[in-house]
């Protein structure tokens, strides 16, 4: 597909078809996370690939919008070194979100659909993946083949106007 296309495509997708995602092309996509960009390259994220159909299952229990993740081929959750500082979270966060859309991309690219979730029961996520107290996560995505065919590129994105968005030289 070429990248105009997948911007275009992407979209989030809640159900999904039960086949898995081929080893190299979640790799691909994980990759595209590993490579983005951060603040003074502090990569503050960590990736953790949940593929099980159980651990799914138990994944989509912490928060009550992560059904998705329960039929997922493969979800990420993103976990990240916790930090009293305002502004470095807030740099962390931003982080965070750019490995998000570029794996979400990479996903389109490749035909595969994919999902945001926030994360609500935090102690439940770190007791079912095991990563130490010193970190958190506030997002997970979902990944696998939509149940409603194969993306296409959205000609009528919900979105608020360019015009009411897009200030063009002063606001
Ligand atoms: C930070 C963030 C958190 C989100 N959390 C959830 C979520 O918990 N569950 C869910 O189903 N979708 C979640 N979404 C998806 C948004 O609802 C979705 O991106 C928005 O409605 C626009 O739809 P689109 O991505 O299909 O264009 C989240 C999106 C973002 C950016």
């Amino acid at each position: 597909m070429e990248t105009w296309d997948a911007i275009r495509s992407r979209r989030n997708v809640r159900q999904y078809e039960e086949r898995p995602i081929p080893d190299g092309d979640l790799e691909r996509i994980i990759e595209a996370g590993w490579r983005s960009p951060s603040a003074s390259n502090r990569q503050h994220r960590d990736f953790v690939v949940v593929t099980e159909r159980d651990r799914l299952g138990e994944l989509s229990r912490v928060w009550q919008g992560a059904g998705h993740v329960a039929g997922s081929a493969a979800t990420v959750v993103v976990v990240y070194p916790v930090s009293n500082d305002e502004h470095q979270q807030a740099l962390d966060a931003f982080d965070q979100g750019q490995a998000v859309m570029q794996m979400m991309i990479t996903a389109a690219d490749l035909g595969v659909g994919s999902c945001h979730s926030a994360v609500g029961d935090q102690e439940l996520l770190r007791s079912l993946l095991g990563y130490p107290e010193s970190h958190a996560s506030d997002m997970m995505v979902s990944f696998g083949y939509p149940a409603d065919g194969p993306l296409r590129p959205v000609r009528q994105p919900n979105r608020r106007s360019m015009a009411e968005v897009v200030h063009r030289g002063h606001w």
